[in-house]
């Protein structure tokens, strides 16, 4: 059986998010999205099971989708899961020299292989970090992210 190993902060999902794991979810049998810490983003807007939640309500529509939530290693989640390959989504070149690098080390840690899936057009200017700034600052992400996010993201900033 083929298992993707779709791993990320997601702080918060957002629907490019949602589009890697759907298509990541035509191309193998199940797909474990996995919420971890990125140790380079010292503080975080959602707790990691806060994120989990949310995830888990924005891909009730997809069958084969696990999601986890946990502080470790990549690839020691990638062991546990017995992932046949961890996939992310490539927006722009931008993102491709740190994701090589972690690609690269991953690799050389456990043996396993990374797969990149380039981001539509229409969502490669997403990202949880402008998320997190325009809805603090009050505007409409209601278009970038699943319902239960947005209503997240508003509860989080109400009264500010
Ligand atoms: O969405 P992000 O922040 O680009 O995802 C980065 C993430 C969370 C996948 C990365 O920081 C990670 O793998 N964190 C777990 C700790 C780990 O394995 N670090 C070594 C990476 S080579």
């Amino acid at each position: 059986m083929s298992i993707a190993l779709v791993p990320g902060s997601f702080d918060p999902f957002h629907n490019g998010h949602l589009e890697v794991v759907e298509r990541a979810a035509r191309l193998f049998d199940s797909v474990v999205v996995a919420a971890l810490r990125n140790p380079q983003k010292s503080s975080t807007l959602f707790e990691l099971d806060e994120r989990r939640a949310m995830m888990a309500e924005s891909m009730e529509h997809i069958t084969n989708v696990t999601i986890v939530s946990v502080s470790t290693l990549l690839v020691d989640v990638a062991r546990d899961v017995n992932a046949s390959a961890i996939v992310k989504g490539l927006r722009a070149v931008s993102d491709f020299e740190s994701e090589l690098q972690m690609a690269q080390m991953n690799r050389s840690l456990s043996g396993v292989e990374t797969l990149f899936i380039p981001t539509s057009s229409k969502y490669s200017f997403i990202a949880s970090r402008l998320l997190r700034e325009v809805a603090r600052f009050g505007g409409d992400v209601t278009t970038f992210v699943p319902k239960v996010v947005a209503e997240r993201l508003e509860e989080k900033f109400a009264g500010e």
